[in-house]
């Protein structure tokens, strides 16, 4: 039975009926730049993650990109972050004319160290952006505690709903820090049918510049406080999502669930890593990550029966050829360059069904000869 490591169409099709009247609905009034079915969007993800204000854009990348801009990072500039992420948190920090600083992980949940951050802090730090991998919060009030004073760009896009326990209290993806930034790429817990993106933050003067930024940097037709960008939140896109948003903890939920079963079902396999949730944590498993170092192997095996896997992230961003003149040397982000040989993604998709999920149980078990 093969097993893709996602299968869009599953779950299209259990809510293709809501989906498809949300876009006609657009469709048929014709206003299809922003409008009320972004505002609609909006208002719900504020809600989600426990923030006074949503800002809709065009993608997970450009929300980096106004959330630093917003924040004045520009040349001269460093920005930390980490290396072990997707390409767009340092493209961003780049693309604004800043210097990405690069800090190693923790090995065990491949988020930022809030140490290491605050070791890197010099006097031409600017911001630093943690990212929450693979649908897990980075400790995001430890990074603000480590850094004292300076912003925090969290970068969400795999994470939105999931949530923390910060001294008892459940803190959503996006609450916490100065500027929260999600991802509507199709793949992620909460997809679009295209591109989107969103901007979350506590602070009233940063929506409104985060607005304006989106709209070529005015904030009345026609006259313009500075430069911005067109990165819109398509209408359209935001009618899928507004319909999607009710099933969204429901589907992490099966996700939790699916990897609870993995979790269980690989325990004994010696050679073999489950992902570690820190304990203040509710994941939502965008991605079910394991390390083990034979993963190429395993990957190659698991391909010839039929199931996919992927690799997030084979080469960490501080090695990455584009940025070769900030001087990195392999050995710098030592924790980095190791999950990078070692991670392996398995399908975790929340319309799995179980003889899905036993075919990939057996098939990892048999590679390791169990
Ligand atoms: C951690 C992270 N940051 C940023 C992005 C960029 O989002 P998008 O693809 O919507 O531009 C993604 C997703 O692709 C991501 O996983």
């Amino acid at each position: 039975m093969p097993v893709p490591l996602l299968d869009l169409r599953a779950q299209h099709a259990t809510i293709r009926d809501e989906v498809v009247a949300a876009m006609m609905k657009v469709v048929d009034s014709q206003l299809f730049i922003l409008g009320a079915a972004v505002e609609e969007l909006e208002v719900a993800v504020a809600k989600l993650s426990h923030t006074k204000y949503a800002v809709g854009c065009a993608n997970g990348t450009d929300a980096l990109l106004l959330a630093l801009r917003a924040l004045d990072c520009g040349p001269g500039d460093e920005v930390i972050t980490t290396p072990f992420t997707f390409f767009a948190t340092a493209g961003t920090i780049h693309n604004v004319g800043a210097k990405p600083v690069f800090v190693d992980i923790d090995p065990k949940t491949f988020n930022i160290l809030p140490d290491a951050a605050a070791a890197a802090r010099t006097s031409r730090s600017k911001a630093c952006v943690p990212v929450d991998l693979f649908g897990q919060m980075a400790p995001i009030e430890d990074v603000m505690k480590a850094l004292p004073g300076l912003p925090v760009i969290e970068d969400a896009a795999q994470t939105i709903g999931a949530r923390r326990s910060v001294d008892g209290e459940w803190r959503m993806a996006g609450e916490m820090a100065t500027i929260g930034t999600f991802s509507f790429f199709p793949s992620k817990n909460l997809g679009g049918y295209g591109d989107g993106g969103m901007m979350v933050t506590q602070d009233e003067a940063l929506a409104a510049r985060l607005k304006r930024l989106r709209m070529h940097g005015g904030s009345k037709m026609y006259f313009h406080d500075e430069v911005g960008f067109n990165s819109r939140l398509d209408a359209l896109q935001a009618a899928v999502l507004s319909a999607k948003l009710p099933h969204l903890a429901g589907w992490s939920a099966k996700r939790r669930a699916n990897a609870a079963y993995y979790d269980k079902a690989l325990a004994d396999v010696a050679d073999l890593t489950t992902p570690f949730i820190d304990s203040a944590n509710e994941s939502i498993f965008n991605q079910y990550t394991i390390r083990t170092e034979r993963r190429d192997e395993l990957q190659a095996f698991l391909k010839q029966r039929g199931i996919g896997t992927a690799i997030y992230y084979p080469l960490p961003l501080h090695l990455q050829p584009c940025f070769a003149y900030l001087g990195y040397q392999a050995g710098s982000c030592p924790e980095a360059e190791r999950a990078a040989t070692e991670v392996l993604s398995l399908p975790i998709y929340p319309e799995l069904t179980q003889g899905q999920l036993d075919e990939v149980v057996e098939n990892v078990r048999a590679f390791y000869g169990y």
